[in-house]
């Protein structure tokens, strides 16, 4: 009875953990699947995943079915003595079953083999984008070493057109993955690893960091954000020409606190005197999305947040905790902050 109760309870909650699985995959509307492509390398990927999937499913029936079948009828019956007829050294089965392998396996690498080989191709000319992406506990960096833009957690391209991608790490092992664009890719330290996606549309895509790279490593997301030619132009002339003047009294008096606290000397403001390479570089933080590895929102009050108690959304970051800013200080740099266009 006791063992039946037990029987119950896990049933009920496998289905509803089922039914919150469901849900949850419900509100994503597939942003993040690998499944759901929306450019021609993910959807080479899922074509390839497919085709193996279809001949394992293949493989899968037809074995279950010999099986059963072999259950059913050669089971012991009544009256049977001793051992059935023993079948060893078939031939015909034995150059089957070999020679049925190697087929599927030869279907297999044909296409893994066409590509793996184009997608390894190095992209280059004139009209494609290159962007150096580097990996840090917990942000990504995305150089345009083209365009001379640096930006962080948000990599801005332009929509119908290859993107090749450098990648390093600052640190540990991380890997840059946009499911909806590619596959994984690994930033090792010491190392540059090349890969290119493509988003057919413009849209937002968004990322994960995919390799455990220390405790924040749940926290380090970013996005792509993929544009129209002509919008991402325009993304690139205002990152060219980045306006960092405090508009307001308050940004002014921001801008102080700023340097007073030594922020500068982790952080980059691209036409002011800081010019700190540890930290995301901030330049145009106010036109972002997200914050801190796109952990949270970009909104005044999740930037003081974040200044004050950084730790508290990202343990171990190497950004210290200002929690004795005063609340005028942090307001005055937030204002400052988020004016810079
Ligand atoms: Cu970076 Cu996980």
């Amino acid at each position: 009875m006791k063992r039946r109760l037990h029987l119950g309870v896990r049933a009920r909650l496998a289905g509803v953990t089922l039914l919150t699985m469901l849900a949850l995959s419900a509100c994503a509307q597939h942003a993040q699947s690998a499944l759901h492509p929306a450019g021609p390398v993910s959807q080479a990927e899922l074509g390839l995943m497919g085709f193996g999937f279809w001949i394992m499913l293949g493989v899968f029936v037809v074995v279950v079915a010999v099986l059963g079948y072999s259950l059913v009828r050669f089971r012991e019956r009544r009256g049977d003595q001793g051992l059935p007829p023993q079948v060893e050294g078939n031939h015909r089965l034995e150059i089957a079953w070999t020679l049925i392998p190697i087929v599927l396996l030869a279907l297999l690498i044909v296409p893994t083999f066409r590509a793996t080989f184009a997608l390894a191709q190095q992209q280059r000319g004139p009209g494609v984008v290159q962007v150096t992406v580097v990996g840090h506990q917990w942000w990504w960096e995305f150089d345009y070493p083209q365009l001379g833009i640096v930006t962080a957690d948000e990599m801005h391209i332009p929509a119908g057109e290859r993107v090749q991608l450098t990648l390093r790490s600052a640190d540990v092992l991380h890997s840059f993955w946009v499911p909806a664009l590619a596959g994984k890719e690994d930033t090792v330290p010491g190392q540059s690893n090349t890969m290119y996606l493509e988003a057919a549309r413009p849209g937002l895509y968004p990322g994960q960091c995919a390799e455990f790279c220390g405790v924040s490593h749940s926290e380090m997301r970013f996005d792509v954000i993929a544009q129209t030619p002509s919008a991402f132009a325009a993304w690139v002339q205002a990152r060219q020409h980045p306006d960092s003047t405090p508009a307001t009294a308050q940004a002014v008096q921001g801008e102080k606190v700023f340097a007073q606290y030594g922020c500068g000397s982790c952080h980059t403001i691209d036409g002011t005197q800081f010019q700190g390479k540890v930290g995301p570089n901030l330049s145009g933080l106010g036109t972002r999305l997200t914050l801190a590895g796109a952990s949270l929102q970009n909104t005044p009050k999740d930037l003081r947040l974040w200044v004050s108690d950084a730790h508290k959304i990202m343990p171990s970051t190497v950004m210290p905790n200002f929690s004795t800013m005063s609340s005028s200080d942090l307001h005055a740099l937030s204002a400052y902050l988020e004016g810079l266009k």
